[in-house]
């Protein structure tokens, strides 16, 4: 066994976790079990794996000199403090373009789930409600309006599918792609104006905090359903909540929210939204790819080599 010592910010994902220990001493979130531990091996402390909505700030960083990399199982990297490990020319890796085909499918599951109301279709039948008559309609998707917010490699992918839904489709981005066939709004309200399903697909952190918020949510209209599978700091949660309680929006489909893995009563209690629990790239196949792409990222850095995925930051 080597004598290298990695820390965890996760309880690490089981295709990631062996692979781990294999070759390095893992500490299981030490920092959080037992500080006084923590405290006499945080100098020796070579690695971080952490998952994407795993929080490595700058103080727990600081308190790790011999640092040199972080490597994240997740495209999203949010709760790394980059600018504070790029300080310290630490390595930050994440695990982009594996999961971008789980992700968009989930994107497209969740518009029509939310659209065709397809869980209150399923209680509707196996709760025996079909024999006294039918369900309410529900919205079309094939052929409707959809605005992405964020048109990155998960984006582009979810145009890919809507376009064989026949959706016409718009985006809104910090500047627009003038190599993407679709038309460019320069804001999220300005996009909710022309959109039936508005996906929202985008970065977390500082730069997209409550980006879709309630005037968003006016634009986007009663009819219009909202559909996140990027992060829950990217909405502001109870304008949501208010403007679904209000009619203000038609309905959502989320897989992250806020305060994961809690979350608000309010919105569990609306019929109208299709919730998931943070199961964009949750797939045996995608996980499977990840976990690799993760520990490659850790092994090659701690072994002289290059990282094949490092964060755009630290390119
Ligand atoms: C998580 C994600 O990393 O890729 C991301 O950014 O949010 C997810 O894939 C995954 O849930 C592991 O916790």
């Amino acid at each position: 066994m080597s004598q290298i010592e990695i820390l965890s910010a996760a309880k690490l994902s089981p295709l990631l976790e062996p692979q781990v220990r294999a070759h390095y001493n893992l500490h299981d979130r030490l920092h959080e079990s037992d500080p006084a531990a923590f405290a006499k091996v945080a100098p020796h402390i070579r690695g971080i794996a952490a998952h994407g909505e795993s929080k490595v700030p700058a103080e727990l960083i600081a308190q790790l000199p011999a640092l040199e990399i972080i490597s994240v199982f997740g495209v999203g990297y949010d709760g790394v403090d980059v600018a504070a490990a790029k300080a310290r020319n630490i390595m930050v890796t994440h695990t982009p373009n594996v999961l971008n085909d789980d992700v968009a499918d989930l994107a497209m599951g969740l518009m029509l789930a939310a659209a065709r109301q397809l869980p209150a279709a399923d209680r509707f039948v196996k709760e025996g409600q079909w024999p006294q008559g039918p369900m309410p309609l529900a919205r079309k998707v094939s052929g409707a309006r959809l605005g992405i917010v964020g048109i990155g490699r998960i984006g582009q992918a979810i145009a890919q599918r809507a376009k064989a839904f026949n959706m016409s489709i718009a985006y809104t981005a910090r500047s627009a792609r003038a190599e993407l066939p679709y038309a460019y709004y320069p804001n999220p309200t300005e996009l909710a104006k022309v959109s039936d399903y508005l996906v929202v697909i985008t970065p977390g952190g500082a730069g997209t905090r409550k980006l879709i918020n309630a005037e968003v949510l006016q634009a986007l209209g009663q009819k219009g359903i909202l559909v996140n599978v990027a992060r829950g700091s990217v909405i502001d949660e109870a304008a949501l909540i208010e403007a679904l309680e209000k009619g203000v929006i038609g309905g959502a489909g989320l897989d992250v929210f806020e305060n994961e893995p809690n979350v608000p009563e309010k919105l569990r209690a609306l019929p109208h939204v299709v919730l998931a629990p943070h199961i964009g790239s949750a797939t045996q196949q995608t996980r499977q790819a990840m976990a690799d792409l993760a520990f490659n990222n850790l092994h090659a850095h701690l072994s002289g080599k290059k990282v094949l995925t490092p964060v755009p930051e630290c390119a």
